[in-house]
């Protein structure tokens, strides 16, 4: 099969297919997705170490399954992201945990539905087991005031929209014309610049404090600003590491609940629940066929290859990404 690998140069090659263990799906791959992790893993291959094959983020149609696969059959449409400590997506057929997969939304095309998994399952985790919204909350926007951090990137394009439906009043940052214009398409009640101070921005929209704070960038640069702008009682969560030591005591006097998502804690761990992964996934399937949530893909490359790779990954670099970039077909 073809298959991307890293060396850290990105290189087309040719690999023996996967054989599925157990609860093994064998997916043959539509459609990849690449996400900031793609390029951070990347980044630490060295030269002279061992290749690795990146990539969380596919779709496509399952061309075998292990002994004791119980939620899937040869010729389904899936999607998933998977686990990080597998093999990735950037190859024509890939392994993935049964748990870890939901099903094709139907009537989304290849390329929109890969740029699903990653984003939709740290958007929802974030939103609704660590920030403990209600996903049925309703669309009335009475509901808690949420601030988030990154808007218009992956993450954030599917978090606006999930935030909305749960009834949050959403503010979400977001620095350029087009940017903004994105995230007030996907449902944001109000949009502040990430590049100017955001209290007063937030002040001047009514916001002396916010209820829930979900930081999608730095968490370093926004520390210091999200001690001051969370109401106290309220919760803030992160998805991306911090560089330095954080002092958790900025935010004692609030008695401010901070919490991590990490997408890939459930597989990396094999928790108990890993399947609610799957249970999520078919679940935002649901709501994207019942035109609930609309797909974030920005950008389409093809086909699927080292060189459109190099181009997808030197947009992320960028920082400014407006929703999804996917790569679709092997050529
Ligand atoms: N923990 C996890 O499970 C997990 C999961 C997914 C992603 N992540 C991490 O989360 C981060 C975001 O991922 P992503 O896929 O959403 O990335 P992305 O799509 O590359 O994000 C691009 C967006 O970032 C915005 N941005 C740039 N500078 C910013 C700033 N200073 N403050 C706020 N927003 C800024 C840009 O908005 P403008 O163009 O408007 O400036 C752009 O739309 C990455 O570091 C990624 O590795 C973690």
């Amino acid at each position: 099969m073809r298959a991307i690998l890293a060396t850290p140069a990105l290189v087309d090659t040719e690999l023996p297919e996967p054989v599925p263990g157990p609860l093994d799906l064998l997916v043959r791959i539509e459609a990849v997705a690449v996400n900031p992790i793609d390029t951070k893993l990347r980044a630490a291959v060295g030269e002279g170490d061992p290749p690795r094959q990146l990539g969380w983020d596919a779709a496509g149609v399952v061309a075998a399954v292990g002994e004791r696969v119980g939620r899937f059959r040869v010729g389904d449409g899936v999607m998933f992201a998977g686990d990080a400590g597998r093999a990735g997506c950037y190859a024509e057929a890939v392994l993935v945990d049964e748990r870890l997969v939901g099903r094709k939304p139907a009537q989304l095309s290849w390329a929109e539905s890969a740029s699903v998994p990653l984003t939709g399952l740290t958007a929802w985790e974030a939103l609704f087991e660590r920030l403990d919204l209600d996903p049925a909350g309703g669309g009335g926007g009475k509901g808690p005031s949420l601030l988030i951090l990154g808007g218009a990137g992956g993450v954030g394009s599917i978090a606006i929209q999930l935030a909305r439906r749960a009834g949050a009043v959403v503010v979400a940052s977001a620095s350029r014309p087009e940017s903004a214009a994105w995230v007030r398409e996907l449902g944001a009640h109000h949009v502040v610049d990430h590049h100017r101070p955001l209290a007063p921005q937030l002040a001047a929209l009514g916001f002396e404090v916010v209820d829930r704070i979900a930081n999608f960038s730095d968490t370093d640069a926004y520390w210091e600003v999200m001690a001051e702008l969370i109401a106290p009682l309220g919760s803030i969560v992160a998805i991306v590491g911090n560089r330095r030591p954080l002092d958790l005591n900025r935010l004692k006097a609030k008695s401010v609940t901070f919490a991590w998502e990490f997408m890939f804690s459930r597989s990396q761990f094999q928790t108990a629940d890993m399947g609610r992964q799957g249970q999520i996934l078919d679940r935002l399937a649901e709501l994207l066929e019942a035109g609930e949530l609309r797909p974030t893909l920005g950008r389409t490359l093809s086909p699927i290859n080292a060189a459109n790779l190099e181009i997808a990954h030197a947009q992320l670099a960028t920082g400014s990404t407006i929703g999804k970039v996917a790569l679709v077909g092997w050529g």
